[in-house]
């Protein structure tokens, strides 16, 4: 089938990939040259496990191509929106204006049959606010979320674990969700499930994901600041709560807590429109979710600065990690990098290393110290601080060796990913995240 994908960024860019191995016939489409030029060259231009591998693939079957000309999408029987939608500069709620854009320029190139998919996360009723200004065009609008996460998005992409599609309750609706499954006949053929919703419970499905995720991490969170004072251990916590199959061990990892271009302005802009819809109180509890998450990274650099006898002036601190994940080098509202620029503002000689995300973090942070390997960010610290679990620090790290490079064996594991007795074993000095 021939499709468009508008936006090419961390969804968009593996949405086109993604369909090109599906057999698809795809142009990607984005405003910004330097990234389409990348692109169409087979080079992803971020971190993104397999992402380069398929671009070229697309690219070499001639069944995928990039461009800065949203009139290239013309003639697509389906058009996917996958623009950005941050947090408006200074409020809560999500900025809408890559979407608005995206679907003006996009407008004089839609057809009678053209079936509009907005893979975006948007507030509730956005839908049907571009259904309307489509109408006349001829083309039906369907809201198909994504749920990829990043350093998986390709796996998640092409074998989906639910496939949800919004329809306009008509005749014009169900075609678009028949030209939907022909699309994902793939994935559809592999068992992932599909569901047919109205419009607004597709929105819904991915606030209210990225709302629950995050409230689990935040619930083992707090969990974590009530194990601090009880002298309690949170990963043993989590791993007997998560024996109980209604709870599940998954995304109960406690540390630093959740950033990233997703959770966090997710869920604010979840709240903003429950505001707006006059039903704030239903999901106050964000507002606490958020807090708890905020309040780690205080507690990471309470931990170092204890570590360190109270005051962390001068002392140099070896930061692993900038990204604010592992396998991605993302990093937007990063606690990672948000605790390593903490620690520089009361005066730390901070050393930042990171396998994928130090040019970004470079661009971002100039202030801060940065070695590009691991062992250099190491060499004569005073406190080492892991704040990305990547597999460089949790298992190719051995505490022996680490012993050798630094002035103080002082680890402070911020994503409870170390093995505390090794570590121990080893001479350091080791604190987790509301672990005894
Ligand atoms: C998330 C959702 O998982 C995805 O479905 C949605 O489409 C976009 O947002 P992503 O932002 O890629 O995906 O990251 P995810 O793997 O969910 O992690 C989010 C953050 O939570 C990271 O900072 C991670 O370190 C943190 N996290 C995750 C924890 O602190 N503890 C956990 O147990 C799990």
């Amino acid at each position: 089938m021939r499709m468009s994908v508008i936006g090419c960024g961390y969804l968009g860019a593996v949405h086109a990939a993604a369909m090109a191995s599906l057999g698809h016939d795809v142009v990607g489409i984005d405003v910004d040259e330097q990234k389409v030029v990348s692109l169409a060259s087979g080079h992803a231009p971020f971190y993104e496990p397999r992402l380069s591998e398929l671009l070229k693939e697309g690219i070499a079957s001639g069944r995928l191509r990039f461009s800065t000309r949203v009139e290239d999408a013309a003639g697509s029987a389906v058009h996917f929106l996958a623009v950005g939608t941050p947090q408006v500069p200074g409020g809560h709620a999500a900025d809408l204006r890559f979407v608005d854009a995206a679907v003006e320029a996009l407008h004089p190139h839609l057809r009678p049959g053209d079936v509009l998919a907005g893979k975006s996360t948007v507030p509730v009723g956005t839908a049907a606010g571009i259904a309307g200004r489509i109408r006349t065009t001829g083309a039906t609008l369907a809201w198909n979320p994504e749920f990829l996460r990043e350093g998986w998005a390709v796996h998640d992409t092409i074998t989906p674990d639910r496939i949800v599609v919004g329809v306009a309750p008509d005749a014009n609706g169900s075609c678009a969700a028949d030209v939907l499954r022909e699309v994902y006949a793939a994935p559809l053929a592999s068992g992932s499930p599909f569901l047919v919703t109205d419009l607004a419970t597709a929105e819904l499905v991915k606030g209210a994901a990225n709302a629950f995720l995050a409230t689990k991490i935040s619930f083992i969170n707090a969990m974590a600041e009530i194990a601090e004072v009880a002298q309690a251990d949170v990963t043993l916590l989590a791993e007997a709560l998560g024996h109980d199959t209604r709870i599940g061990r998954r995304y109960l990892g406690a540390g630093i807590g959740f950033g990233g271009g997703c959770l966090p302005k997710d869920i604010r802009a979840f709240a903003a429109r429950a505001e707006e819809l006059g039903r704030g109180d239903a999901v106050g509890f964000l507002r606490e979710v958020d807090a708890i998450n905020l309040r780690r990274r205080d507690r990471a650099v309470q931990l170092v600065v204890d570590a360190l006898g109270g005051l962390v002036f001068g002392k140099r601190i070896a930061v692993l990690g900038a990204a604010f994940k592992p396998f991605s080098d993302d990093i937007r509202d990063s606690p990672a990098l948000d605790v390593a620029v903490r620690l520089r503002g009361l005066g730390a000689d901070v050393v930042v290393t990171d396998p994928a995300a130090l040019d970004n973090a470079r661009a971002a942070h100039p202030q801060l110290g940065y070695a590009d390997e691991r062992d250099d960010a190491l060499r004569e610290a005073d406190a080492v601080v892991v704040v990305t679990e990547w597999e460089l620090y949790r298992r190719e790290l051995t505490p022996r060796h680490a012993a050798g490079l630094v002035r103080g064996r002082v680890v402070i594991d911020g994503r409870n990913c170390l093995d505390a007795a090794a570590w121990r074993a080893a001479g350091w000095t080791y604190h987790g995240m509301g672990r005894r």
